[in-house]
Order: C-alpha cells, then sequence, then structure tokens
C-alpha cells in the first residue's frame, strides 16, 4: 500500500516548481497560504524523495454555500512517477483529512484537460474556462464531502 505522509513546504517547493513551473524561480509556487496553521501538505515518498505531493488550505469560496471548505492546490506527480495511482491516493486522504475536521467542500482550480480525472473523485465544475498566468486554461471545481 501506498504509504502517505505529512511533508514540510520547504520540501515540496522544488517538485512544485520542476511540475507546475518548470524552469522558474521556486518563489511562484509559494503561496501566502503556505503559512497558515491550518494548511498542510501530503506526499508519497520512493526511493528516499517525494515524488507526489499535494496541498490543503483552510479557505472559503464565496460562490459555494459550504461550511468550513478547504481549496486544494498544487497536486503535482514527478514525471518518472505517474500513472501509478499517487495523485489519486493523495487526493483521497486530503479528501478524508478535512472531511474529519468538518469541512463540508474541497475546491479547487482544475487545469481544463484534467476535468475527467477529477470527475472520477465526484468533483463537479462550474463557471467558465479562465486562463491563469505561466500555465494553461483552468476552471473551478469542487466536491460536496
Ligand atoms: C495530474 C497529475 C498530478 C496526475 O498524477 P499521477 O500520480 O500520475 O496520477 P494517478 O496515477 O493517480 O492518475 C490516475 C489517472 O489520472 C488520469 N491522468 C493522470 N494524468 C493525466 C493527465 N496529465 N491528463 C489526463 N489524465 C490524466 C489518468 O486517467 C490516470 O489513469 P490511468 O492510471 O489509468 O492512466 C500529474 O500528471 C501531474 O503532476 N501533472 C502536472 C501537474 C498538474 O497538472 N497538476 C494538477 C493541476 S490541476
Amino acid at each position: 500500500m501506498t504509504e502517505i505522509e505529512r511533508v514540510a513546504t520547504q520540501d515540496i517547493l522544488n517538485l512544485r516548481r520542476d511540475v507546475m513551473r518548470p524552469g522558474m524561480d521556486v518563489s511562484f509556487v509559494m503561496y501566502d497560504e503556505d503559512n497558515d496553521e491550518d494548511s498542510f501538505n501530503l506526499g508519497i515518498r520512493m526511493d528516499g524523495k517525494i515524488v507526489s505531493c499535494v496541498t490543503f488550505f483552510k479557505k472559503d469560496n464565496p460562490d459555494l454555500p459550504y461550511k468550513n471548505q478547504y481549496r486544494m492546490r498544487a497536486l503535482c506527480t514527478h514525471p518518472d512517477y505517474r500513472g501509478k495511482g499517487f495523485a489519486t491516493a493523495l487526493i483521497n486522504k486530503g479528501m478524508s483529512v478535512v472531511r474529519e475536521l468538518g469541512a463540508e467542500a474541497v475546491w479547487f482550480h482544475a487545469r481544463v484537460h484534467l476535468v475527467d480525472f477529477y470527475h472520477t473523485f465526484g468533483c463537479v465544475e462550474y463557471g467558465q474556462p479562465f486562463p491563469v498566468k505561466y500555465s494553461c486554461m483552468h476552471i473551478n471545481m469542487y466536491k460536496v464531502l
């Protein structure tokens, strides 16, 4: 079974940068919310290094009517370790953790080509796709827990 651990932000910045903003400074993948008390990262370690990670911020989305929402952000798996179910395991674990913490919903900005992937978790999209600087088109998605 895949072991999932809590990981420090500083230990996933390079992975985040290499996957989400390759060639750019790590400051492009550092978020204000990383420092919030309720924020947490989950990671999967293989061959001694973290190869897949995801981050959850306790943050309400005013578009949604649910209590205690979390934002899921910066889901990434190193290219050499994709297709092994790591991202799936991290999403399932993260959703389970925040549900235990009393969250009613998780929301995030999905890359449009991954909408069907997120559908498999019961997530739904709303609104129109929008551009994200230094990235591709995204769309709002959420899951009621
Ligand atoms: C998206 C991403 C996190 C998936 O990581 P992963 O660990 O390979 O995911 P899983 O192994 O759990 O994938 C399960 C399923 O997701 C789907 N999937 C994975 N990557 C995909 C992609 N790039 N495009 C479309 N579908 C994808 C596949 O259907 C896959 O099923 P399969 O195992 O039958 O092929 C990884 O491709 C990645 O880091 N991409 C770049 C960063 C990114 O886009 N992050 C998400 C921002 S919204």
